[in-house]
Formats: structure tokens, C-alpha cells, sequence
């Protein structure tokens, strides 16, 4: 069924909970398809990508590779006498371009006509939704997406002052000089890369095996290297038990693994986030929840209630703000009652922004042998790179896995994995090989780049062919 779009009616096409990526991208592109649309937004739109998380990050993460350049630039003949780092001109920078980037965001939305109500929302039923002000709203269609907030572990109660999670570190004006981390997933490994790019004293502490859980290994492993290379002290295979504030200077000691402690300025909690669905929906509301407080939804984000979707960080996938725009743009198209492929879990984007960057899409060679899929890997350190030799950033490499055809060669490709420079802006053509389920043979006719960095993608493919110019 087409809708009738009612630009002017009361009752909106789409009604939206939550203005982050998931919300706003749904706001965005339902208006852009013709639909009336309104967000419910408690603060500001952006959410937590654009105010507390990968934005912010990014920009400080940015903050590190500028000073890193600068304490480094002797290599170059450039002589820089005592580098310092006046953090509450970083954090002033960071807010600034949050700011621009919000008022972008913003102007966007009301050029689209898309009408943004302040205030936090519940839903409660039979497509209406409760504003705190006291205003009933109601929609043909209503999508919740109201994101996801940090965890936290028993006896680390948030106190913004040493114990914090991303929300309090974004917001710092000065730099601790020591670190803890707790959790070494992506935003433990980005905060634990910019801290002691920056100069704190840093420890992660990983109650699994090994850091970046989901990366492959080999990619992990250069990560791991550069970390303890650059004085990171990394605990894998940890339980952390507590910490003990110091009665007499600011930090605390924090108690992990086998009777062992590590005394710091501040603790950066990053076990992980959970959905934002506590007070969202009232008893007239039938959708359903999962234990850990995940919206069920189906393969077009359908919820259990006819006419309520659900997208980002409310719903149990991958908890990235560009699943969020994917999963916006599925629920709006099958609002609209259009064809619409569903997002493939498998095979989505993933971009680490830690020192060195990561960056794959598909499968690790590790889950394709677990799968019992017959693979071949070609793997091209950068440094064989002519790109990342200038640069003087030969950490890294690109590691591409194809299905091993019966005759030997290599089918269609699986898995792009790289860790090394600016490899988040390089994915994009392993993304597509893998989406594509192009082979070696179709990807190696196309003509790279060189000297680039992502030459080293088009020579890892190649080899794949069984010939290769660079890479055996
Ligand atoms: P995460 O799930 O990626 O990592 C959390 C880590 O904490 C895991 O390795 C886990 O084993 C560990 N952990 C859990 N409990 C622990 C404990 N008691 N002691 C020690 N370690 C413990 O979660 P993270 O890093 O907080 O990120 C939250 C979400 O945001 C994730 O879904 C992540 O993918 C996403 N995100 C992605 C980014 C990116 O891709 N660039 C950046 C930031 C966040």
C-alpha cells in the first residue's frame, strides 16, 4: 500500500522517537520521499553519535594524530621546540565543530519541513506518543528510536569525577595523567589510543582474551603491538573486582585479575551500552521487549505492533550510527510500501578509529574456518606501501579472504580486513567487493591509484588471482 502523504494533517505520516542517526535519518528521508514527519527530541538533535560519541571521539582522536605529527615531525627536518597540549583548546574545538555540524543537522531537518518537538517521549499505544509536556501526538506510523546509553559494572558507580564512561570523557577540559579502561572493545581502544597519544599514563583492562573482540586476529594483533609500543599497558583475560578512591589525592586504585592493582587519575568505563527503552513505552503500547531491554523487531524493523518500527541502538544489531541511517531507511521504504532489501548483518562496515585505524566488512578468517568455508587469504603489509613509507606509518596491512573453489582458485571475496592509515576512508571498495560477492579475477581488471595507500587493497586482490605485482 502507497500512503497519502497529508503535509498539513495532524496525525503525521511518521512519528519520530529519538533525533540520532537512527531518528534523524529516518526524519531525513521520509521527508525527502514526501512523508510528514515530526521527532521527539529530549535534547538536541544528533544524539548521542553527533554529541557524545563518535563525533567528539573522532575530533579528539584527531587532536592525537595532530600532536603525534607534531612530536614526530623531526623525521621530516622539521625541528618543533616542546610541544604541549592545551586540552580545553581541544575540548573548545571539538564543541565548535559539534556545533557547526548540529546546526547543520538542524537546518536540514527544518528545510525538509520535518517538525522537531522538544521534550522526552513515551509511546502509548495505537500510534500515539506522549510528549513531557503533556501533549498527546500521533502518526500512521511512529519509529522508535531512542538509542542506547553507557553500561556500567558493580562496584564502578559513574561519579563523572573518577569514575566515568564516554558521556563524562568527551566533556573534559584537562587531561588525566593516568587511565584506566575498562573494556577494551572500540571505544575503549579509541579513548586508551587518543589518552596516551596525548601523553596519560594508560591500562586496559579486558575481561576477554584479547582487545577488539569480532576484529581478526591478525588485525588485533597490530593493534595490540602498536598499543604496547607506545606504553599501553594492556590486561587481557582480566576480571575487575573494584577500586579503592585515595583518602589523600585525587584517583583510585583499581583491583583487577589475580590480587593485582593499578593506581590512576581516572577510571574510563566502556563495557559495552544498552538500549535506551526504560520509560519508553506505557501499558497501551504492544511492543515487545527482550530481557536485556532490546525492541524485538523483524527484518524491516518491524516491531510486534502493526504501524511501529524500531531502529539503532534500541534494537539488538550492530550498535553503529550508519546501521542506524540503514535500518531508517529500510523501516521508511516499507512504510511506503516499496520493495526494500533488509540490512545484511554479515556484511556491514565496520570503522575502529583507534591509532592504528580498523576497518573490515565480512567475514574474520577465523569465523569462515569456524563456518568450515574453504578459504584463501592474501595478506599486504604496509610496509611494502609506497604511500605509508612517505607518511612514515607503516604500521599495518590489508588482509582479503576468498571462498577456495573446487579447482583451486579463488571465488567469490569474503572478508576485507585493514589496519594501518586512514584505512576507515579505504574500506569503502573491500565494502563494496564483499557486498558485490565480486571475485579476485572481476576486482584486479580495475586500476588503482599509485602511489596510494589503497593500492594495497588492489595488490591484495591480485594475489588472490594466483598473480600479483607486489604481494606473492
Ligand atoms: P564493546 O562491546 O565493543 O566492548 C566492550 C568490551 O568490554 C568487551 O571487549 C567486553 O569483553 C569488555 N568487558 C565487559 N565487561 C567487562 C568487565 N567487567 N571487565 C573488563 N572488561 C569487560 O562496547 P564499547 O566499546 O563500550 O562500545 C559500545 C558500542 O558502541 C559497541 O557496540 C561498539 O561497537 C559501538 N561503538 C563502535 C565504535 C566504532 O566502531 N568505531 C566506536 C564506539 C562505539
Amino acid at each position: 500500500m502507497i500512503l497519502e502523504v497529508s503535509p498539513t494533517s495532524d496525525i503525521y505520516d511518521v512519528l519520530v522517537i529519538g533525533g540520532g542517526p537512527g531518528g534523524y535519518a529516518a526524519a531525513l528521508y521520509g521527508a525527502s520521499a514526501g512523508l510528514s514527519v515530526a521527532v521527539v527530541e529530549k535534547e538536541k538533535v544528533g544524539g548521542t553519535c553527533l554529541h557524545r560519541g563518535c563525533v567528539p571521539a573522532k575530533e579528539f582522536l584527531e587532536t592525537a594524530a595532530a600532536f603525534r605529527a607534531v612530536t614526530g615531525a623531526s623525521e621530516f627536518g622539521i625541528t618543533v621546540a616542546d610541544p604541549r597540549i592545551d586540552f580545553s583548546v581541544s575540548q573548545a574545538r571539538k564543541q565548535k565543530v559539534v556545533d557547526q555540524l548540529w546546526k547543520g543537522l538542524s537546518g536540514l531537518m527544518k528545510g525538509r519541513k520535518i517538525e522537531v518537538i522538544e521534550g522526552a517521549a513515551k509511546y502509548i499505544g495505537s500510534g500515539r506518543v506522549e510528549v513531557s509536556d503533556g501533549r498527546v501526538l500521533e502518526g500512521q506510523n511512529v519509529i522508535l528510536a531512542a538509542g542506547s546509553v553507557p553500561r556500567s559494572i558493580p562496584g564502578f558507580d559513574i561519579d563523572g569525577k573518577i569514575v566515568m564512561t564516554s558521556d563524562e570523557v568527551l566533556s573534559l577540559d584537562s587531561l588525566p595523567a593516568s587511565v584506566a579502561v575498562i573494556g577494551g572493545g572500540a571505544i575503549g581502544c579509541e579513548f586508551a589510543s587518543m589518552m596516551a597519544d596525548l601523553g596519560a599514563k594508560v591500562t586496559i583492562l579486558e575481561a576477554l582474551p584479547q582487545i577488539l573482540t569480532g576484529v581478526d586476529k591478525d588485525v588485533a594483533e597490530v593493534v595490540l603491538k602498536s598499543f604496547r609500543r607506545r606504553g599501553i599497558n594492556v590486561h587481557t583475560g582480566v576480571a575487575v573486582s573494584g577500586h579503592t578512591p585515595h583518602a589523600d589525592s585525587i584517583g583510585t586504585t583499581v583491583h583487577f585479575g589475580d590480587q593485582q592493582s593499578v593506581s590512576v587519575e581516572v577510571v574510563i568505563v566502556s563495557v559495552g551500552r544498552r538500549p535506551n527503552s526504560e520509560g519508553l513505552l506505557s501499558a497501551g503500547a504492544e511492543v515487545e521487549v527482550d530481557q536485556r531491554g532490546f525492541v524485538t523487531v523483524d527484518q524491516y524493523m518491524r516491531t510486534t505492533e502493526q504501524g511501529v518500527y524500531a531502529v539503532g541502538d534500541l534494537v539488538a544489531t550492530a550498535q553503529l550510527a550508519h546501521i542506524g541511517f540503514a535500518e531508517a531507511i529500510v523501516a521508511i521504504k516499507h512504510i511506503l510500501g516499496e520493495q526494500v532489501a533488509p540490512v545484511d548483518y554479515s556484511k556491514v562496515p565496520w570503522c575502529i578509529y583507534c591509532h592504528p585505524e580498523v576497518a573490515f566488512a565480512g567475514l574474520t578468517e577465523e569465523a569462515a574456518r569456524t563456518a568450515g568455508i574453504d578459504v584463501i587469504v592474501k595478506k599486504d603489509p604496509f610496509g611494502g606501501n609506497s604511500r605509508a613509507r612517505i607518511l612514515g606509518e607503516t604500521d599495518g596491512l590489508v588482509k582479503v579472504l576468498a571462498e577456495r573453489l573446487p579447482d583451486g582458485s579463488a571465488g567469490r571475496i569474503l572478508g576485507v580486513h585493514m589496519v594501518g592509515p586512514w584505512v576507515t576512508e579505504q574500506l569503502g571498495q573491500g565494502y563494496l567487493a564483499v557486498n558485490w560477492e565480486a571475485t579476485p579475477e572481476e576486482v584486479s581488471q580495475f586500476i588503482q591509484p599509485h602511489p596510494t595507500l589503497s593500492e594495497a587493497f588492489g595488490e591484495t586482490v591480485m594475489a588472490l588471482t594466483g598473480r600479483g605485482l607486489h604481494v606473492g
